[in-house]
């Protein structure tokens, strides 16, 4: 193996997901880039490239000068950040990956990590216990981007022979690096308001059930994933991926057991719409027969780990 390059090293999962293979792999051996530098410590802390994911020549450049073999594309707008600025969304979360899969069909570079999301399923779409396959109608600019993604990942594995690997992430919960634009970010943020004020306005209402993860779980399979033999990964598309489900209710529930004096408000908003247009909870049999999946962490063991870690940063 070459070396990794991960494209949105600055973002939520991407931070995380440098560290993790840092620590696996080596410092050296693995390539942050993002569009402009983040948190200083974080642009010291090992090889960093300014890499704009758009920009295909910058994106081989990169490629050739570091030897790379492996590339976890996490450049993408989110779900809500998306409505504001479809176009820019489309063209970001699309043409990032093709520049990425034509660099695989190519032979520039061995193996793809691309991330989907529950957002490629739709209001039609069976709300609980959402299936591997089933009808998928996508309602906003990032889950249709999300569910093309994964229709062209599948694409350049069957005709060009592409190994491109991928999972349709839950809502992701973590407390070192703030979350960018999403729809479920209020379960990361309820933690943040919890600690500062003893009180948080939510912009979902109390009964919004979503399927969700803790980071390290997500980190935990995206470098299962990337590590399993090829002929493991039967799904070409993306994975269903899942560890638990919550309303904005029974995280408040969750907090109030460490926090009894916290309270909760709900003030829906845009993104109310976009939440009741996924499902409620996701079976993902299909990822831990495959490639031996399964998450450790329930709501209470992450929030007692959330809470833990948030309290001694700001110490
Ligand atoms: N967490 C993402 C979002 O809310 C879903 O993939 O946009």
């Amino acid at each position: 193996m070459g070396t990794i390059l991960i494209i949105g090293a600055c973002g939520q999962i991407g931070t995380e997901l440098t560290k993790k293979l840092r620590s696996i792999y080596g410092t050296d051996k693995v390539i942050a880039s993002d569009v402009r530098k983040g948190d200083a410590e974080f642009v010291a802390s090992g090889p960093f490239e300014v890499v704009n994911a758009l920009d295909f020549n910058q994106v081989e450049e990169t490629i050739e000068k570091y030897n790379v073999t492996d590339v976890y594309l996490m450049a993408a707008l989110l779900s809500a950040t998306a409505e504001k600025n479809p176009a820019f969304a489309w063209d970001l979360n699309m043409n990032s990956l093709f520049h990425v899969l034509n660099l695989a069909k190519a032979g520039k570079i061995q193996k793809i990590f691309w991330p989907s999301s529950i957002a490629v399923f739709g209001p039609t779409t069976p709300k609980q216990n959402t299936p591997q396959y089933t009808v998928m109608e996508p309602s906003t600019v990032y889950g249709i981007s999300k569910q093309s993604g994964e229709r062209w990942c599948e694409y350049y594995h069957n005709i060009y022979g592409v190994d491109v690997r991928s999972i349709r992430y839950p809502g992701l919960i973590s407390w070192s690096t703030p979350p960018g634009g999403g729809t479920t970010d209020y379960a990361v943020d309820i933690y943040h308001k919890a600690l500062e004020n003893g009180e948080y306005t939510c912009f979902l209402s109390e009964e919004t059930r979503l399927p969700m993860m803790y980071m390290d779980d997500a980190i935990r399979a995206t470098v299962e994933i990337m590590q399993a033999p090829a002929e493991d990964i039967k799904i070409r598309s993306s994975y269903n991926l899942s560890a638990m489900d919550f309303t904005p209710k029974e995280i408040t529930q969750a907090i109030q057991k460490h926090m009894p004096d916290f309270t909760i408000s709900y003030e829906p908003d845009f993104r109310q719409k976009i939440a009741d247009s996924w499902p409620q909870s996701i079976d993902d049999s299909s990822a831990r027969q495959d490639w031996n999946w399964k998450h450790e962490f329930d709501l209470d063991a992450m929030t007692t780990d959330m809470l833990e870690h948030l309290s001694a940063k700001a110490e």
